[in-house]
């Protein structure tokens, strides 16, 4: 048999990839193989996001993700939403929402629209994703602003109504943190206690090469599976750079352009980051092994280096080196420490 992330383990999970416009859309034929050989489920990386699908009050538009469907479904992959409801990348119409019979009458639309659109051929959704602060409390929001915590139930009840046997996730980052965790299972057990149902989380898993340990990691799998959720890493990608805010210190006004330091290896990534990428990338997929039986999908933000968002997040023209295959589409160090570990 081939040697490939998804036939590696195909008894344990399923492998995915955020996919971006480009990727649906021209299916170069490389990119095509790539992807076909090496993941099992797919991710939309933008395209469902609410400026996208839904950019006026009554009009949706479905070109995009009619595509990135169909693609999935040519290639019997696992097909993930992203996302329903959040407060970013949003239409500048639904910003204006002030009141909440007019925001209650959103959700109902845009998710009943949406999810009932794909009913049957959507396997999981992100019905809610980033709903909390870092220590735990409600993030503000316009969904918050306008309608309360309620929100998040309602937004749940929704979407099962559209389609009762598509699995429900809430997604978040950090959300393996200890403060932020259990202001995860607070909402969830919440939202439950509301009638909704919930059938897994999303730990977004955007890491670096030191953080989060894998004992915060192990903890955070064990306690949301206590819960009865399925634990999934849907956005896992390993930022090799220094953080920005880290390194701008006390200086809150200091342009982050022009410092040589935000982006170090832009010529080229040395051997020993390639080596660190590879050794974390090892021990977070033993990791994942060991809890194979409570974990549903692995998803990486992304196929190569050239194409993650993270080369130009948080400022324009940073070189990142976050994901298995580099810029030229071939596997590095850190697939085969992956694929090589069974
Ligand atoms: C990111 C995309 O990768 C970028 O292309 C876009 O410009 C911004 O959004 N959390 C999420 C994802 O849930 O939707 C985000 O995706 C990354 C952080």
């Amino acid at each position: 048999e081939e040697v490939s992330l998804k036939n590696t383990y195909k008894d344990d999970f399923y492998i995915g990839a955020a996919l971006s416009a480009s990727q649906i859309e021209e299916k170069e034929a490389k990119t095509d193989s790539l992807i076909t050989k090496e993941f099992n489920s797919i991710t939309a990386e933008n395209i469902m996001k609410s400026m996208y699908i839904h950019p006026s009050k009554d009009k949706y538009d479905f070109t995009l993700s009619d595509k990135f469907v169909a693609y999935g479904e040519k290639n019997k992959m696992f097909i993930h939403g992203h996302t329903l409801i959040w407060h970013s990348q949003l239409a500048p119409w639904m910003q204006q929402i002030k009141d909440s019979t007019e925001m209650k009458a959103f959700m109902k639309d845009h998710i009943s629209t949406i999810v009932s659109k794909y009913k049957g051929r959507i396997n999981s959704w992100d019905v809610v994703n980033e709903a909390l602060n870092e220590d735990g409390t409600l993030r503000k929001s316009i969904f918050l602003d306008v309608l309360g915590e309620n929100y998040l139930a309602d937004a749940f009840k929704l979407a099962e109504k559209a389609d009762p046997k598509v699995q429900l996730y809430y997604n978040d980052y950090n959300i393996e943190e200890p403060a932020k965790r259990e202001g995860a299972i607070t909402l969830i057990k919440k939202i439950k206690a509301a009638g909704a149902k919930v059938d897994g989380v999303g730990i977004q898993a955007h890491w670096k090469l030191d953080r989060p340990s894998l004992e915060v990691i192990e903890e955070s799998i064990l306690a949301y599976s206590a819960l009865g959720l399925k634990v999934a890493f849907t956005e896992l990608d390993i930022t090799v750079l220094p953080n920005p805010w880290d390194l701008r210190g006390a200086d809150v006004n200091q342009n982050f352009e022009g410092n040589a330091k935000m982006n170090p290896y832009a010529e080229k990534i040395p051997d020993s980051i390639q080596i660190k990428l590879a050794d974390r990338y090892a021990s977070i997929f033993k990791l994942f092994l060991k809890h194979k039986d409570k974990i549903s999908r692995v998803t990486f933000w992304g196929v190569d280096d050239k194409q993650s968002w993270l080369n130009d997040w948080p400022i324009k023209g940073r070189t990142n080196y976050p994901l298995l295959f580099d810029a030229k589409m071939q596997p590095k160090k850190a697939y085969f420490s992956v694929v090589n570990l069974k």
